[in-house]
């Protein structure tokens, strides 16, 4: 009845939380008393990508549940962990498993991990996804290292006030920043040549992203190819955007684990894209692995 309702204002019924710098300081905060790895390189992993964390040597877990103000993730295939420890000699943090826009999170929510990462000293985020393939040549189980991103999740996760203090090496983080070379040219050069070395073709792609959770219509994924997309996804684009603020360089690595909707007569299924990740583990974490020694 809506004559028993009363009337709160907005300000007073919402239990009042610190603000964002001031939370993932918090967590920050809380990872230094439970693990003295200070991370060069933070990895965020995709669905179905999970196991690259068994690969972490001296590894210390920290699960999601434990970080405070930390987001809980909810999608089957993420375990939600932060690893510490060392790949091939660099000190990394890996974070097993990503929270979705789709989902019902906030965009503070969705790149809190990439803060976090930012703030415990991280320099390079390498951000993983499994993505429906556009371009037609694009085949499930391709690795493709991302050029450039479309973001047409209608958000952006650097908007509301600018906060200054995520910047790198206390540099002040920006309000307006560059996204013209957002994927590292260095970086994307680099895993281009681990692969040449490992035996294969790692071709560039530029990822969309939407928000979903529904897959995407044949028409949209016309639309998308007209508009020069090469993956489609529902993560990393706002990942992203927060570490170009911060001033982190950027990889970004695309599994392609199915034609996306109308390239192939197929349905599109969450099972599936579990599926490919699994079986193309070994050769995403050896790809991977082998740009950690690179870096080192
Ligand atoms: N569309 C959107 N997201 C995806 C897809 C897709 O086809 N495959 C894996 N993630």
């Amino acid at each position: 009845m809506i004559g028993d309702c009363r009337k709160i204002p907005y300000s007073e019924s919402m239990p009042t939380q610190p603000d964002l710098f001031s939370r993932v300081s918090a967590a920050v905060a809380f990872v230094r008393t439970r693990t003295a790895v200070v991370p060069r390189v933070g990895i965020l992993l995709g669905s179905g990508l999970g196991a690259f964390a068994e690969q972490v040597e001296e590894a210390e877990v920290l699960a999601y549940a434990s970080l405070p103000h930390f987001p809980q993730a909810t999608v089957e295939g993420h375990a939600g962990n932060l690893v510490f420890g060392r790949i091939a000699g660099v000190p990394v943090a890996v974070m097993q498993g990503r929270v979705h826009a789709y989902e019902g999170y906030t965009m503070a929510e969705v790149t809190f991990p990439a803060r976090l990462l930012g703030l415990l000293g991280c320099e390079t985020l390498i951000v993983t996804n499994a993505a429906g393939g556009i371009d037609p040549e694009l085949r499930p189980g391709q690795l493709v290292v991302l050029s450039d991103h479309i973001n047409l999740t209608g958000r952006n996760a650097a908007a509301g006030a600018n906060e200054p203090r995520f910047g790198l090496h206390g540099f002040p983080a920006p309000r307006f920043f560059d996204m013209s070379a957002a994927y590292s040219p260095r970086l994307r050069k680099l895993a281009i040549a681990e692969a040449a070395a490992q035996g294969y073709a790692l071709p560039e792609g530029v990822y969309l992203a939407v928000l979903g959770p529904s897959f995407e219509t044949p028409a949209e994924i016309r639309a998308f190819r007209t508009l020069g997309a090469d993956l489609v996804g529902m993560s990393t684009v706002h990942e992203v955007i927060v570490a170009r603020h911060m001033g982190l360089e950027v990889l970004g690595l695309s599994l392609v684990t199915n034609a996306a909707a109308g390239v192939s007569a197929e349905a599109i299924d969450h099972e599936d894209v579990m599926d490919v990740g699994r079986q193309v583990e070994g050769r995403f974490g050896a790809l991977l692995t082998g740009v950690l020694r690179r870096l080192a």
